[in-house]
C-alpha cells in the first residue's frame, strides 16, 4: 500500500484595505521611519477598522478564495482548524464559527493557540489527520487581528503587528509532494517575556486590569528577539539535516515575519540567497498566525510542483518550528 501524504492543493488569502504606515505612527507615538525600517522591516501594515468584524471574518474571506479557486463546496469540508491569538471571543471557538459563516455544515473545527507557531502547529495536526486516511478535505487557516490586543501608545509593539489571514487546502495523494517532514517545540518558561495578562482564567476581566492595560500584548522584545534568532535558525538547520537536504536543494524559505533581522538569520544559517526567501514583512508587518500563509498565498504563481519549501516560525509560548514541504502544484 502506498503512503497517502497531506497536500497543500489551495491557498487563499485576506488582508485589511486599511494601511497603517510608519509616518502614521510618527504621529502618534515617539518614534521615526528610520527607526522602524532598519530595527525590523516593516513600513506599513493592514488594519481591520470596521468594529463590527472580527478574525473569523477574514478567515473567512482566505477561504472562500479557496472555495471558489477549487469550486469546493463548503459541505465537503471534513475539518476547520484555526490557528489564532485573537478569537473572536473566548469560546466557541473561532473554527466553529468560520464553520457556520461558510456553509461547513459537515465540518467539526477547533482553534489552535501557539501565537506565531501557530499556523505550523495546525497543518501538521491537519496533515497527521489527511495522511491517517481519517479525512480527506481539511482546512487550515492562519488569522490574526492584532490590532485588537496592540496598545497604540506602547511603541516598543505597536510597531510590528498588523492584522490578516491566509488559509490552505489539505487533501490526500498518493505522490512523492505534500507535507514531508516537520519539528515542532515550545518551552512555557518563555511565556513571561511574552503574553497578555488579564482575560484568562488566572486575572480575568475587571475594571482594574483595564485600567492597568492588562488586555494588551506584554513584549520584552530584545528577550524574545534573541530566542527567535536562534530558535528559528537552529530548528530549520536540524531538520535539514534530518531530511539530508542543504540549502541548495531547497526552492523557498518561508519564514514568519517577524524581524526582518530574525528570518536574515535563518536565511544565513541554511545558506540560502536572499530571492529564495519569501518576504512581504515590509507590507503587511507580523500578522502573527498568518504570516505563513499569507507569504504562500503572495508567492503561489511563483511555485512549481516539486518545489522544496522549508516553513519557518517563532512566537510566543515560547513556541518555534520548522516544516518541510514539496509543493503539490
Ligand atoms: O512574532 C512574535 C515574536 N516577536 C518577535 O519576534 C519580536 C522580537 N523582537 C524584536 O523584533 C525587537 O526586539 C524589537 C523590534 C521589538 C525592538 O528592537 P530592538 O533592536 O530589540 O530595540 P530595543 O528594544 O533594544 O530598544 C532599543 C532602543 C531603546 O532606547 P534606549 O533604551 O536604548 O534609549 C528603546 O526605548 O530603541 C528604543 N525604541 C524605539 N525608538 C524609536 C523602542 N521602540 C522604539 C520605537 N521607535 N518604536
Amino acid at each position: 500500500m502506498s503512503t497517502l501524504r497531506a497536500a497543500i492543493t489551495a491557498v487563499g488569502g485576506y488582508v485589511p484595505e486599511d494601511k497603517l504606515t510608519n509616518q502614521d505612527l510618527e504621529k502618534i507615538i515617539d518614534t521615526t521611519d528610520e527607526w522602524i525600517t532598519t530595527r525590523t522591516g516593516i513600513k506599513e501594515r493592514r488594519i481591520l477598522k470596521d468594529p463590527t468584524k472580527a478574525s473569523s471574518d477574514m478567515a473567512v474571506e482566505a477561504i472562500r478564495e479557496i472555495l471558489n479557486k477549487k469550486q469546493l463546496d463548503p459541505k465537503d469540508i471534513d475539518c476547520i482548524i484555526c490557528a489564532t491569538v485573537t478569537p473572536d471571543m473566548i469560546f466557541p471557538s473561532t473554527a466553529n464559527l468560520i464553520g457556520d459563516k461558510i456553509g461547513a455544515v459537515n465540518a467539526y473545527g477547533f482553534d489552535i493557540s501557539a501565537a506565531c507557531s501557530g499556523f505550523l502547529y495546525a497543518l501538521n495536526l491537519g496533515a497527521s489527520l489527511v495522511e491517517s486516511g481519517k479525512n480527506k478535505k481539511v482546512i487550515v487557516v492562519g488569522v490574526d487581528k492584532m490590532s485588537a490586543i496592540v496598545d497604540y501608545t506602547d511603541r516598543t509593539t505597536c510597531i510590528i503587528f498588523g492584522d490578516g489571514a491566509g488559509a490552505v487546502l489539505l487533501e490526500p495523494t498518493t505522490e512523492e509532494v505534500g507535507v514531508m517532514d516537520s519539528l515542532l517545540r515550545s518551552d512555557g518558561s518563555g511565556a513571561k517575556h511574552l503574553h497578555m495578562k488579564a482575560g484568562g482564567s488566572l486575572r480575568p476581566a475587571s475594571i482594574e486590569t483595564v485600567a492597568a492595560k492588562e488586555h494588551y500584548i506584554y513584549q520584552e522584545g530584545k528577550h524574545v528577539f534573541k530566542f527567535a534568532v536562534t530558535g528559528m535558525a537552529d530548528i530549520s538547520q536540524e531538520l535539514l539535516e534530518k531530511n539530508h537536504l542543504t540549502g541548495d536543494d531547497i526552492a523557498w524559505l518561508v519564514p514568519h515575519q517577524a524581524n526582518l533581522r530574525i528570518i536574515d538569520a535563518t536565511r544565513e544559517r541554511i545558506n540560502l540567497p536572499k530571492e529564495k526567501v519569501m518576504i512581504n514583512i515590509h507590507k503587511y508587518g507580523n500578522t502573527t498566525a498568518g504570516t505563513i500563509p499569507i507569504c504562500l498565498w503572495e508567492y503561489e504563481k511563483q511555485l512549481k510542483k516539486g518545489d522544496k519549501l522549508v516553513l519557518a516560525a517563532f512566537g510566543g509560548g515560547f513556541t518555534w518550528g520548522a516544516t518541510y514541504i514539496k509543493w503539490a502544484y
